[in-house]
């Protein structure tokens, strides 16, 4: 019987082609199969447009993966039990196939959700991950900021979901990064200017591309729809 393939998911960095690993270079250019996540209807998947800039794809199959953007739990799980079948398909012909997702694979990401799909259509295979320059890395970076000294801790929390959460982050580490903060972003300032952060605080949108923002003064945050590749990073200490 054939060896299964290997499952690679690949860390493509936050968006500038320069912040892809050499390792995640040459494992997409010996994957057999590149996969690529794509928000149904959204834009052109950006990990693609990032990977086109450093790697050669001619010949190279690329799967294009659609993904819904919703939060009904079971129209997900759908999506990635089609895309795990797909990648299978390939797997156990023996193809290797690398799945290209933003910053880390294991971090707020569609990757992790597809292993044990994949585990199941194609148990043969191996999965292996190369990590990736993460997005709130690249926002420290852009800034610069430390996102921690000495014995000081360091909390990420999607603000997305709920503002409790959210409230309650802020008084239990020294440095809070906030992703996913777009659409919820007056409500996170109304938090941040009732627990005195906001002078702390720095918005980062776009880290390392050519839009990139940064913003110290978060009151010409508010009211605005900042884009979804946008953060917040506060430094209680700053
Ligand atoms: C689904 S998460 C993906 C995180 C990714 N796997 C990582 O390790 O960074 C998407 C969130 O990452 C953050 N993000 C991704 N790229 C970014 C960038 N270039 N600049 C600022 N924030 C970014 C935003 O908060 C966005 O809402």
């Amino acid at each position: 019987m054939k060896k299964a393939g290997v499952f690679y998911g690949i860390g493509v960095g936050p968006g500038d082609p320069e912040l892809l690993t050499l390792k995640a270079v040459r494992v997409i250019g010996a994957a057999g199969v590149l996969a690529v996540p794509k928000s149904e209807g959204g834009e052109d998947s950006l990990a693609l447009s990032i990977v086109r800039k450093a790697v050669d794809l001619d010949g190279k199959e690329v799967l294009l993966l659609p993904f819904p953007m919703t939060r009904d739990p079971e129209a997900l799980k759908e999506s990635r039990r089609s895309a795990a079948r797909l990648i299978s398909a390939r797997l156990n012909q023996g193809i290797d196939a690398a799945f290209v997702t933003l910053g880390d694979p294991l971090r707020y990401s569609t990757f992790s959700y597809l292993m044990p799909f994949v585990k199941e259509f194609s148990p043969g295979s191996e999965i292996r991950v190369v990590p990736g320059v993460a997005s709130f890395s690249a926002s420290a970076a852009a800034l610069p900021v430390a996102l921690a000294e000495t014995s000081e801790r360091v909390i990420i929390i999607p603000a997305a979901y709920e503002l409790d959460k959210v409230r309650d982050a802020l008084g239990s580490a020294e440095t809070i990064v906030l992703m996913k903060v777009n659409r919820a972003v007056d409500g996170v300032i109304d938090l941040l200017t009732e627990a005195g952060l906001l002078e702390r605080s720095f918005f980062v949108s776009r880290a390392g591309w050519p839009g990139e923002e940064l913003v110290t003064d978060l009151r010409a945050v508010k009211g605005s729809k900042p884009d979804y590749f946008s953060m917040i990073i506060v430094r209680r200490n700053a």
